[in-house]
């Protein structure tokens, strides 16, 4: 039972403490315990807790809009508009009929697919497992999943078309191209992914010019970017977006997680001007609704968090922070069943590997990412396992996402955790 928080430290009822190696599922950003957030709840619920947005605007939420627009790409800036929820799969949900109601508004009614990735995760209701590629997760839902179309990942560790960048020319991206091509193009309306694939593939980034190609197909095809950062989003990368680490500009993003810390459930899609546009000059009305959609207290709690990561310079500390990860675990690569150690800023995966040279999986029954989950809990480090990481199926790994505030001695902390696991579970 969890009792409290302060700072990377989570105390249980029995006493004992841990350290929050994984943000819990890569959501607390600015570290557990800061008092100051519940009182900005406290006074905005002693103010008003709740107005329905049918009927009223709130000033928390107009505010935080306006400042997650500022640090979102370019294509937000002059006009675009956020709609907040409670949750990524809210977001993703939202997203989803967003687009479609797009494609009405400009009037292409044939446009519905949302497109996206293999080995992905959006969420966890049907829509957004709809446009989710992970199969184990969709496997009991199948008969209730429509199926859009799924393009491969780009996952070099594991590249599925047995590739190496850069000599592959991005045969990942091109996937789209081709999959687009051959299955009716004209009914597509936009194509979802991650810019770094969180919990499904321990942090596997996009390379180098992979955003930018997909832009283009997108761009080519006439239909919309989605860029999912729920979980890289509000600085769990080292930029204010992951989109930006390559320049891209997508037409919406959704975001969650890191927006409120966990001190509230807050979920945001950001959207560009000309979609904003389009639903001005057709309809003018968002067929689409939650009751707690943009709620005042929980839009507090964003903007005292924002204040916090401000205040406190938060943003800048997550690149060095992840260097300082990187460093603490880099004694760890040579362990003959560490695979990769991969991701960006303070967003990290470790990959386990029964076979290092070819990066072949234990099979699933064995389950290590458990196992090395257990082993660190018993030197107080919590840690977010995943499987399927190969296929869906086969395949380890565990996810690092810290606060933002992490020290030096709390990265030593995780990488000896990581190698009492490593001794624990393969010497045993
Ligand atoms: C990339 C991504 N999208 C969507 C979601 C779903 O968010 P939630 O669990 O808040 O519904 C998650 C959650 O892990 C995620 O990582």
């Amino acid at each position: 039972m969890a009792v409290r928080g302060d700072r990377c430290w989570i105390t249980a009822s029995d006493g004992r403490r841990y350290l929050d190696a994984s943000g819990q599922a890569a959501v607390v950003s600015i570290g557990h315990g800061v008092a100051e957030i519940g009182r900005a709840m406290a006074e905005q619920s002693g103010k008003i807790a709740f107005a329905h947005t049918t009927q009223f605007h709130s000033e928390p939420a107009e505010k935080l809009a306006a400042r997650v627009l500022a640090i979102a790409p370019r294509s937000f800036q002059d006009g675009g508009r956020v709609y907040f929820t409670s949750g990524g799969s809210e977001a993703t949900e939202t997203a989803i009929k967003l687009a479609r109601q797009y494609f009405l508004e400009i009037k292409q009614p044939a446009r519905y697919r949302i497109l996206s990735r293999k080995q992905s995760y959006h969420g966890s209701t049907l829509g957004a497992m709809s446009v989710s590629g992970n199969v184990g997760r969709r496997a009991p839902y199948a008969p209730m999943i429509p199926e859009w179309g799924h393009v491969a990942p780009c996952f070099c560790y594991h590249c599925p078309f047995g590739k190496t960048f850069p000599e592959c020319n991005l045969a990942c991206a091109d996937d789209l191209d081709a999959f687009l091509c051959a299955n009716d193009a004209s009914s597509a309306a936009a194509f979802i992914f991650e810019p770094v694939v969180g919990a499904t593939l321990g942090a596997a980034s996009a390379v180098d010019g992979y955003t930018a190609r997909i832009a283009e197909i997108c761009r080519k095809h006439g239909i919309l970017v989605i860029a999912d950062e729920v979980m890289t989003g509000m600085g769990r990368t080292g930029k204010t977006f992951a989109s930006a680490h390559w320049g891209l500009e997508p037409d919406i993003i959704l975001t969650g997680k890191g927006i409120a810390s966990g001190y509230a459930p807050l979920g945001a899609v950001l959207v560009a001007p000309r979609i904003v546009e389009a639903f001005e000059e057709g309809t003018a009305a968002f067929m689409h609704g939650f009751t707690y959609q943009a709620h005042p207290v929980a839009t507090a709690a964003g903007n005292a968090v924002f204040d916090y990561l401000e205040a406190h310079k938060l943003f800048e500390r997550v690149a060095p922070g992840g260097e300082m990860l990187r460093k603490a675990l880099a004694k760890l690569e040579s362990h003959p069943h560490i695979g990769q150690i991969r991701g960006l800023g303070l967003l990290q995966g470790v990959e386990f590997v029964k076979d290092k040279v070819l990066r072949e999986p234990f099979p699933k029954e064995a389950g290590i990412a458990e196992k090395i989950r257990l082993a660190a809990l018993e030197k107080n480090v919590l840690l977010y396992p995943g499987q399927g990481t190969v296929d869906g199926i086969r395949g380890d790994h565990v996810l690092l996402a810290p606060p933002f505030i992490i020290r030096a001695e709390e990265c030593e902390l995780i990488a000896g955790a990581l190698q009492y696991a490593l001794d624990r579970v393969f010497s045993a």
